[in-house]
């Protein structure tokens, strides 16, 4: 029989167990297209007892969770979409005979242009490998997984975040409003990007004029449509006036992955302490829906506001990772470091004629080494822990 309760833990908590314990990590994903639909795996008539499943595989030693999700939804599904992962939630599995005791669920989103079906061969490296899969987009409320297995263990927390209002759309702190930016928000956007005060250590964010602005907030809807988190406009709770912007953005440092966070109030609204406010929740949001990666500040060195808003939430100045920004150097402070994860970030779909084929891209991969426990290459931020741990 197979088993039919998990416990929902913490990602550290979860990590922490499977490595107490020696129990097997799986990455199980969710592939969306649009927000309502699943990409949902069907086997052929070879295996017809295997049911309804979502892409998953097991996380390899010295990988992040959050990798594996990319890695395994590209060699199940011959996809690769741009990370990073973004976190849904752990769950314990009480079997004690199951492979894999630690589930990861992430959400992963395809380009619009995905097609609503294809075959896929299972490329080498895995349990499944050679094995023929049959991939569908399904609506999300009728994705129809087989029962019993946890792969509907998250469904509910995508159903949540993905409709219009969902619960990463809209933050409330004590004070603080933080909701994502629309078309209304065009001239506080232009306003708070043409005061000279505002952009005093900046001067290359100052915006020209209204079509500007249009192209700034349609890169941030995209950062919004393409990693579900972003920059937020920031009202007070009591008055709908927008007194600034606030939010993360995924970027690299180096060749690593982060998440920049950047806060930019009006002048009247400063040394109220809502940078800070609005900081710490966006921060929040950040670590939640992306545990794996560290959070970043670029300051320039004479702001010293920044600087110590950065520091009041968590991040430590890593004089080391220094480099130039668009102004001249950026100061950098960093937080929240776990471990290394190489963000593969270049949108790359492997099919011809509804079947999946292998792509250039993909044989290199094949020939690179998989990375083993310890054996990671050097990075500057490897050995950096932040407030929230190693894990
Ligand atoms: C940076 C900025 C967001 C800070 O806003 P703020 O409203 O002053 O921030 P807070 O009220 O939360 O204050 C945070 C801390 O910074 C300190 N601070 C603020 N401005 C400071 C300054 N010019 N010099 C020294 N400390 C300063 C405050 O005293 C407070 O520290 P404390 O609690 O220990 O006293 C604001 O100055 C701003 O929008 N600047 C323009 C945009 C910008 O430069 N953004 C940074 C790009 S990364």
């Amino acid at each position: 029989m197979p088993p039919t309760a998990s416990d929902r833990v913490t990602f550290d908590r979860a990590r922490d167990l499977a490595r107490r314990h020696g129990w097997r990590e799986k990455a199980l994903i969710y592939l969306t297209r649009r927000p309502d639909e699943i990409l949902v795996l069907e086997h052929t008539h070879e295996y017809p007892d295997a049911g309804v499943q979502v892409p998953a595989g097991g996380v390899d030693p010295g990988e992040e969770p959050a990798q594996a999700a990319v890695r395994e939804l590209l060699e199940e599904t011959g996809l690769r979409v741009s990370g990073p992962a973004e976190y849904l939630g752990s769950h314990i599995w009480h079997d004690e005979a199951a492979p894999s005791r630690v589930r990861h669920y992430y959400r992963l989103r395809a380009p619009l242009t995905t097609p609503d079906r294809w075959e896929h061969i299972v490329s080498a490296g895995t349990d499944d490998s050679g094995m023929v899969f049959r991939l569908v987009f399904r609506p999300l409320r009728e994705a129809g997984l087989t029962p019993g297995f946890g792969w509907d263990g998250e469904l509910g927390s995508l159903v949540g975040v993905s409709e219009p209002g969902g619960a990463d759309r809209e933050l409330r702190t004590e004070r603080l409003v933080l909701r994502v930016p629309t078309e209304h928000d065009l001239p506080s956007i232009l306003q708070l990007h043409q005061q000279d005060l505002s952009i005093l250590h900046n001067p290359g964010d100052r915006l020209a004029d209204a079509v500007q602005a249009r192209d700034l907030l349609a890169r941030w809807q995209r950062q919004w449509r393409d990693h579900g988190i972003g920059y937020w406009m920031v009202a007070l709770r009591h008055d709908s006036g927008i007194i600034g912007v606030r939010g993360v953005k995924s970027m690299t440092l180096g060749s690593r992955p982060i998440m920049n966070l950047l806060y930019r109030f009006d002048p009247s609204a400063w040394g109220m302490g809502y940078a800070t406010e609005a900081a710490r929740a966006a921060v929040a949001r950040s670590r939640a829906l992306h545990p794996s990666l560290p959070v970043v500040v670029r300051v320039r060195p004479a702001n010293r506001g920044s600087a110590r808003v950065a520091l009041k939430v968590g991040l430590r100045r890593e004089p080391d990772l220094d480099e130039p920004g668009e102004d001249g150097i950026d100061h950098i402070y960093v937080g929240f470091v776990t471990s290394t994860f190489d963000m593969q970030d270049a949108a790359c779909l492997c099919w011809s004629r509804g079947r999946c084929v292998p792509c250039p891209r993909r044989r290199d991969e094949a020939s690179r080494p998989r990375p083993v426990g310890g054996a990671r290459r050097a990075d500057p931020l490897r050995d950096l822990h932040g407030p929230g741990g190693p894990t």
